[in-house]
């Protein structure tokens, strides 16, 4: 059975759709922080499987203690965290004690309850501004707000813990720039408040919630001068756990892999696809850039081929047209 923390969230929630499909057993711990209580229900609902859901926190050790000895877990995918780079540039404290201690609590049940398979959600935001694209695996890593370094401390956690026990097999999955929502419109990116990211923002824009897109900037060294970014389908992104899920039973010891596209594309480009997506118009202006912003960002996808057999399905066009019709059926 597969623990999956941060399983009613985004990508967490499409990953036990692709769990569930594939005949695995789960079980859900979330405290519903930044999700919706009735998300386990609708994935019930898409994959016809059941599974039980604790409402719960990760940093709490009885929670976490408790789950491990009623349920027979032999592997666990780590979701549940904070996520708002700019809230975790003003409260820093907040994001290393709860992510740091989410993990930490977590490795520790995982060491004595003996379960040694652990697959960690990552994140491009662990490579320095400054390398050349496309980043692969071995480029520099660097950090410039909180919530990369929680990250990139996570990773360097999960290396001693390997270290510790020759047993232990963790995976750190570096995600680029997941978007896009289930076919079936039930689940999907539903940020609360103002939505910090392109595509919710877009999504938004076209629906008549939010009046116009700022555009961060157009005078990047890019094609059409705006940002550029490997957005990869959060379909094809929960394949790929269920891909490092195997990959894990087969090793043991730490490694790192991309999960993107390979494949750039600027926030016009991205504006014209979810134009023609939805059949609406979504009115932007151009903005000053956004601080912390780069000017292109990519992954090479050669180790995630080579080791996962890892490779994005999903287009440009199917990623909006999935987040426009899930974007119709929420009702905020
Ligand atoms: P999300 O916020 O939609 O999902 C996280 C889930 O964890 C939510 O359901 C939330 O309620 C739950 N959660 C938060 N803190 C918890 C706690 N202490 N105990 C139990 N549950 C808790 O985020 P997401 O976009 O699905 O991201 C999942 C993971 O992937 C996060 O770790 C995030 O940092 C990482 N990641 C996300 C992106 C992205 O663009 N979405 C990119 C790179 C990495
Ligand atoms: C963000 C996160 C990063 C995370 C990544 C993947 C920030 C600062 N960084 O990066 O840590 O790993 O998502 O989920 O939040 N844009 C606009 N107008 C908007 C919003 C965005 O023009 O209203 C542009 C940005 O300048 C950028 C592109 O759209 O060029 C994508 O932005 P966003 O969706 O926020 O993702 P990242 O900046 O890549």
């Amino acid at each position: 059975m597969i623990l999956v923390t941060g399983g009613a969230g985004y990508i967490g929630s499409h990953t036990c759709v692709e769990l569930l499909n594939a005949g695995k057993e789960i079980v859900v711990l979330d405290n519903f922080s930044n999700s919706s209580r009735d998300v386990p229900e609708k994935i019930a609902r898409i994959t016809k499987k059941e599974f039980d859901t604790i409402e719960g926190d990760v940093c709490d050790p009885e929670t976490v203690r408790k789950l491990f000895s009623d349920y027979p877990i032999d592997a666990v995918i780590h979701f549940a965290g904070l996520k708002a780079v700019g809230e975790s540039v003003e409260k820093p404290l907040l994001y290393y004690r709860e992510n740091l201690s989410g993990a930490v609590n977590l490795l520790e049940c995982m060491r004595d309850f003996g379960v040694k398979r652990f697959i960690f959600s990552s994140s491009a935001t662990v490579y320095a501004a400054d390398n050349p694209m496309p980043l692969t695996e071995e480029s520099r890593l660097g950090c410039t707000n909180p919530y990369g370094w929680t990250k990139f401390m996570i990773e360097r956690i999960l290396e001693g813990a390997c270290k510790a026990d020759p047993g232990f097999s963790a995976v750190a999955l570096r995600y680029f720039n997941p978007i896009g929502a289930h076919e079936s419109g039930l689940i999907g990116e539903d940020p609360k408040g103002i939505p910090n990211n392109l595509l919710p923002y877009v999504a938004r824009v076209a629906a008549g919630k939010l009046d116009c897109l700022s555009v961060f900037g157009d005078d990047y060294d890019t094609p059409d001068g705006t940002g550029v970014r490997d957005y990869i389908h959060v379909c094809d992104l929960a394949r790929g756990h269920l891909l490092a899920l195997d990959y894990a039973f087969g090793r043991t010891g730490i490694d790192f892999i991309n999960l993107g596209t390979g494949k750039g594309t600027s926030v016009l480009e991205i504006v014209r696809a979810y134009e023609e997506a939805s059949g609406k118009k979504v009115p932007y202006r151009i903005a000053p850039r956004r601080a912390g912003d780069i000017a292109t960002c990519y992954a090479d996808t050669e180790k995630a081929k080579r080791v996962l057999g890892f490779c994005a399905q999903y287009g440009i066009l199917d990623m909006c047209y999935s987040a426009y019709r899930f974007t119709e059926g929420t009702d905020d």
